[in-house]
């Protein structure tokens, strides 16, 4: 474990150091519209290899490159399936990764292998603004160490990853507070492989019907879908506000419990905005878990919307504790 600190910076005014930092080959932490991210030269294998060297990621889950711009995209991969182009057309800059071909350029240690890429381009200026002036594509996982919270706030990044960051852009807490839905749009039917901030109804929408499958332990479809994931340091169950709370903490979706004594509590929206709920879910899971508390008893949230994300995000986190 590091114990320095790395170099904090505004997400404004530091872009052009922390590109001089990619460029060179360090990682760069900074703000995503869903997660910070742990960035590095996707095109250099020894950058990305210290991606997993600083989260202790197994090398069997590949990584997402992030483009400045979705007109880089025929520009790194050739030409694209139309449904692909069609959902990158729509979403892009957007919380959508697609699923392509990797090309030549992309060494194989950022897709572990895989003779496809996960590839997105962010909705947040500040991120945008790096990948550009870095003037390459960001492969960047969340940047928290490997199964655990994923940090929406620069603090979280620096308390998670210490000095195995070089530079880390403040950018505040991010919007949606949750990752990208991955969506592999290369065949008859676009396939979800994650569910995220962007919702499977929006999907729908824009493409019609779509198969959500979903990773466990035994396969993940898209390798880093562990079943057990998200996880804080203390042990975490769904649940209701039951008996009494004591040393335990809730996470509430719109309500205190009405009894119960416990020793802390976190409401995610109390106007029951699922939005909202999905932007605040991790850092209320960094408080709980730094509450000091037996146990965290998280309450499901409504199965629709970016509500499945969150419910799936908590299952993955209660899995780790079975
Ligand atoms: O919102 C996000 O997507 C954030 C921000 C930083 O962009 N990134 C993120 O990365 O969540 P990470 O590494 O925590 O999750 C990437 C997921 C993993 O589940 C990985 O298995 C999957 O993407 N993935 C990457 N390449 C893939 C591929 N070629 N096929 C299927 N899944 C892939
Ligand atoms: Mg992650």
């Amino acid at each position: 474990m590091s114990t320095g600190s790395p170099r904090v910076l505004p997400a404004d005014r530091g872009i052009a150091e922390a590109a001089a930092v990619l460029r060179a080959g360090g990682l760069v932490a900074f703000p995503t519209e869903t997660v910070y991210g742990l960035g590095a030269n996707a095109l250099d294998a020894e950058a990305a290899a210290r991606i997993f060297a600083a989260k202790a990621r197994p090398s069997f889950d590949p990584l997402i490159s992030h483009l400045a711009d979705a007109a880089d995209l025929p520009g790194l991969v050739g030409p694209v399936p139309p449904a692909v182009a069609a959902l990158a057309e729509r979403f892009w800059p957007g919380p959508l990764t697609l699923i392509v071909d990797r090309p030549a350029a992309i060494p194989p240690i950022v897709t572990s292998g895989l003779d496809t890429m996960a590839v997105r381009v962010p909705d947040e200026p500040s991120a945008r603004a790096l990948i550009a002036a870095a003037g390459v594509p960001v492969a960047a996982p969340s940047a928290n160490r490997f199964g655990q919270l994923s940090p929406t706030r620069a603090e979280h990044v620096v308390a998670g990853l210490g000095d195995a960051v070089e530079v880390v852009l403040d950018g505040g807490p991010t919007r949606c507070g949750i990752e990208s839905t991955i969506v592999d749009a290369r065949g008859a039917r676009p396939v979800v492989l994650r569910l995220g901030a962007l919702p499977v109804e929006a999907l729908i929408e824009a493409v019609g019907p779509v198969e959500v499958r979903q990773g466990s332990s035994g396969q993940p479809v898209a390798p880093g879908t562990l079943a057990a994931h998200y996880a804080p340091r203390t042990p975490l169950r769904l649940g209701a506000a039951d008996g009494d709370g004591g040393r335990r903490g809730f996470l509430a979706f719109r309500e205190r419990p009405a009894a119960g004594d416990w020793a802390a509590v976190e409401v995610l929206s109390r106007e029951g905005d699922l939005t909202v709920a999905a932007a605040r879910l991790f850092d209320a899971l960094h408080r709980l878990d730094a509450a000091g508390v037996t146990e965290i008893v998280a309450e499901p949230v409504p199965e629709v919307g970016v509500g499945r994300a969150i419910n799936d995000r908590l299952r993955r986190a209660a899995a780790t504790w079975h």
